[in-house]
């Protein structure tokens, strides 16, 4: 199909609900990760330069059970597999999770904003590389041999997610905005919502999660019910019926 005749855009931003029926924990339910452990000692740039070795330790344990436990993806990953490959116009995932359970389930066009499990980064040289291998505060980059400055390639509290401009630019051509498992509690993820509805005011919203959000009202339409079983058939309904 020529460029000019392709149907709009979809846009789908995914948070830690839609993980966890694969076994990964989220971050603000009952028992979720920062209801047990405190962010503010392990996952923010203060934390970095207080205790280097707190956080590396945090981080190293977490990667380490992650592996352990085989974690795949679920049907409610698989559905937005489908719908990409499905869907005659563009379809972006842009994830705030560091899993790779999108790119496992088939998904191609996949935006990580808060990074991803498995890299790590140097503060000085900013070299980003593959790697599984513990850190410590003696390890050594490889490319600046600058001593304990390698660290997850992960955005902490503090600082800016990444792949910004590549993410206005989708959410400002797309005609579909969904956000699966997201509390909306943490910006500027949960301000996407009202970007698209600025500059896009034709587009749908729909909100799809366990339970509403305080987002809640800036949504067209709500779907609640564990993803698994409420994504595989609404990505049905839009592939059969588009979204109106
Ligand atoms: N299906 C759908 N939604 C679910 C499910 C499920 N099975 N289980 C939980 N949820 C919903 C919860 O109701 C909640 O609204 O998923 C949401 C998870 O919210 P958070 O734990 O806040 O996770 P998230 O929104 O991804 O957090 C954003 O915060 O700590 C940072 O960087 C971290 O990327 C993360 C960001």
């Amino acid at each position: 199909m020529h460029q000019d005749f392709l149907p709009p855009g979809i846009a789908v931003l995914t948070g830690a609900g839609i993980s966890k029926e694969s076994g990964i924990d989220t971050f603000r339910d009952d028992g979720g990760l920062w209801t047990r452990v405190n962010l503010e000692e392990v996952a923010t740039v203060d934390a970095w330069f207080r205790d280097k070795k707190k956080v590396l330790d945090f981080y190293n344990e977490t990667r380490r059970a992650f592996r352990a436990a085989h974690i795949t993806p679920n049907e409610a990953h698989e559905a937005l597999a489908r719908l990409e490959r499905e869907y005659e116009g563009e379809v972006t995932i842009i994830t705030q999770n560091i899993d790779p359970l999108h790119e496992m389930a088939g998904s191609r066009k996949v935006i990580h904003m808060h990074g991803r499990d498995g890299e790590v980064r140097c503060m000085v040289c900013k070299t980003e590389f593959a790697s599984d291998a513990d850190l410590t505060p003696e390890s050594v980059c490889p490319n600046c041999r600058s001593i304990g400055e390698l660290r997850p390639n992960i955005v902490w509290f503090g600082e800016m997610p990444i792949h910004l401009d590549e993410i206005y630019e989708v959410l400002e051509r797309c005609g579909l905005f969904i956000a699966i498992g997201t509390s909306g509690e943490v910006y500027p993820a949960a301000g996407f919502v009202l970007h698209v509805r600025r500059y896009r005011p034709r587009a749908h919203t729909i909100e799809l999660n366990l339970e509403p959000t305080d987002n809640k009202a800036l949504f067209h339409e709500h779907i609640y019910g564990p993803a698994t079983k409420v994504v595989p058939p609404y990505v049905t309904r839009i592939l059969k019926q588009g979204w109106r």
